[in-house]
């Protein structure tokens, strides 16, 4: 009987499975969206046990509709919304909180005092990471200070703590397994992603038990087997772990020094691999762990957007000027510009380069003959900008003029988009067959370990290219246009009280 991979790609505003074949295509899909609660303004949080249940529920169905045996699973790999963090009692199981999500801004004042404590150059050097609500670390410490009894069971050693891998392979070996990888730890502001290990000092800094870390292990190697109960009465290996943007460069194989990837979904999200060496930005990106596998490490640069996407779920759920999320090529392709209009979708405050937690969404250049056309064409447009904005700093970190750009998520389906996203950098993008790149990443390492695949060559020979964008926008015109975005985004900043 064909064997196949399982992934599971846990998002942040869905949870997916995806069964691929040996060819790397995909088999089956199925895909369930899960509540977004907002408590207060800045807040985001989600449900875990949620969580849990629709990532049951999509693997049930991505295989049911497909008549997969679990015997015909030759492994499993996961990937994850990066960041968020969930704490739970490692006796019940049970979270002790909703999940905090990496957009939420809610621990900005614990960032400002470790700032205000100098830890800015410390935190950098260590964990190649930024002082900003955005990382997991502070998020721990505010549900152990915030969470009746929390901080005293985390000190008996009765919690544990992990970002969402973490928790769906606890879950899935009924509470056996307790790990993490490289590139999810690297997240969180208290790992050291030279030494490879959990930083005491910044542990102590903000008051986290060692006892509740997950064991940080490579991208690709069997952790532990599914219990059977849950698993539909089978044991199947689960061997690779990466988060969704690490997986996303992982599937788009780049796995040469200088090949990046553009992953459009919730937030956009642009990674370089860089090599076995960290390169330390000076231009306001983080050094991240691109994956860890046969006993190496990838270092890579990346530029995180908070709100990429999540712009365009904005305009239709919120403004209510699209059904649907495609819809806006169409409006937008309905008008020659903007006229001048920019909107700033600072809603989660802005990542790179800028990395201001204060800053808020901001739309310029409104006349009483602008239309929903042009706003829903600014909206689109700001991808393309903030992507410029963080593949500028890449260049100058890395030294690196990049070539082409490969690019995938859902607004990558978009042509309006990259072609302007092409204009707007000068620079090529390029879209591959498969779009569904963060899951196939995962994928890849998983079967990688059990030997389902043999290499990475072997994969490298699978990429196909789906489209090629070629600029093609007069010099003049694109440095005007971008000079215009440049003032509008100093218009979204610092709206502290
Ligand atoms: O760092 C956050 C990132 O991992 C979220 O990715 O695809 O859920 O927007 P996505």
């Amino acid at each position: 009987m064909e064997k196949y991979i399982l992934s599971i790609d846990q998002g942040t505003t869905s949870s997916r499975a995806i069964v691929f074949n040996n060819d790397g295509a995909i088999v089956s899909v199925a895909q369930k969206e899960f509540t977004q609660h907002f408590p207060k303004p800045g807040w985001v949080e989600h449900d875990p046990d949620e969580i849990w249940g629709t990532t049951l529920a999509v693997i049930a169905d991505a295989m049911g509709t497909k008549d997969i045996k679990p015997t015909q699973i030759a492994a499993i790999g996961i990937t994850n919304q990066r960041e968020t963090t969930v704490v739970w009692d490692a006796e019940t199981g049970k979270p002790i909180h909703n999940a905090i999500v990496w957009q939420d801004r809610r621990t900005a004042s614990i960032c400002d005092d470790l700032k205000e404590q100098g830890l800015e150059e410390e935190i950098k050097d260590k964990t190649g990471l930024v002082v900003d609500a955005y990382f997991s670390g502070t998020k721990i410490k505010w549900l152990l200070d915030n969470v009746e009894g929390a901080r005293e069971k985390a000190e008996q050693g009765k919690l544990r703590f992990g970002t969402i891998d973490s928790w769906l392979i606890w879950k899935l070996t009924g509470g056996n397994t307790h790990v993490t990888d490289y590139t999810n730890a690297s997240r969180t502001l208290i790992y050291n992603i030279k030494e490879l290990e959990w930083d005491d000092h910044l542990l102590d800094v903000l008051g986290i038990p060692k006892s509740m870390l997950p064991e940080v292990k490579q991208s690709s190697e069997v952790y532990g087997n599914t219990v059977d109960y849950h698993f539909f009465g089978a044991e199947v290996p689960i061997a690779g772990i990466a988060g969704d943007q690490q997986a996303a460069t992982f599937g788009q194989v780049c796995y040469e020094k200088g090949m990046a990837k553009n992953t459009y979904g919730t937030g956009c999200f642009m990674l370089m691999n860089t090599g076995e060496e960290p390169v330390k930005s000076e231009n306001g990106l983080l050094t991240t762990i691109a994956y860890g596998i046969d006993g190496k490490v990838n270092y890579a640069l990346e530029g995180s957007i908070f709100i990429a996407g999540a712009a365009i779920q904005w305009l239709r759920d919120e403004l209510n000027l699209i059904d649907n999320a495609p819809d806006s090529e169409y409006f937008a392709k309905k008008v020659d510009s903007t006229d001048g209009v920019y909107m700033v979708p600072a809603f989660a405050g802005l990542g790179a380069p800028y990395w201001d937690m204060y800053a808020r969404g901001t739309i310029v250049g409104l006349t009483r003959g602008t239309s929903k056309e042009h706003l829903i064409r600014a909206t689109l447009e700001s991808l393309a900008y903030q992507t410029r904005d963080v593949l500028e700093a890449m260049e100058a970190d890395s030294g690196i003029e990049l070539k082409t750009l490969r690019v995938d998520g859902g607004a990558a389906m978009n042509d309006f988009l990259m072609q302007f996203q092409a204009d707007i950098l000068g620079t090529e993008v390029e879209r591959p067959e498969i779009n569904e790149t963060t899951a196939l990443g995962a994928a890849y390492l998983a079967g990688l370990a059990v030997g389902y695949w043999n290499n990475l060559d072997e994969l490298v020979a699978k990429w196909k290219r789906d489209a090629l964008f070629v600029p093609n926008m007069a010099n003049e015109t694109r440095e005007k246009l971008y000079k215009g975005w440049k003032r509008a985004v100093e218009r979204a900043k610092d709206w502290s009280e």
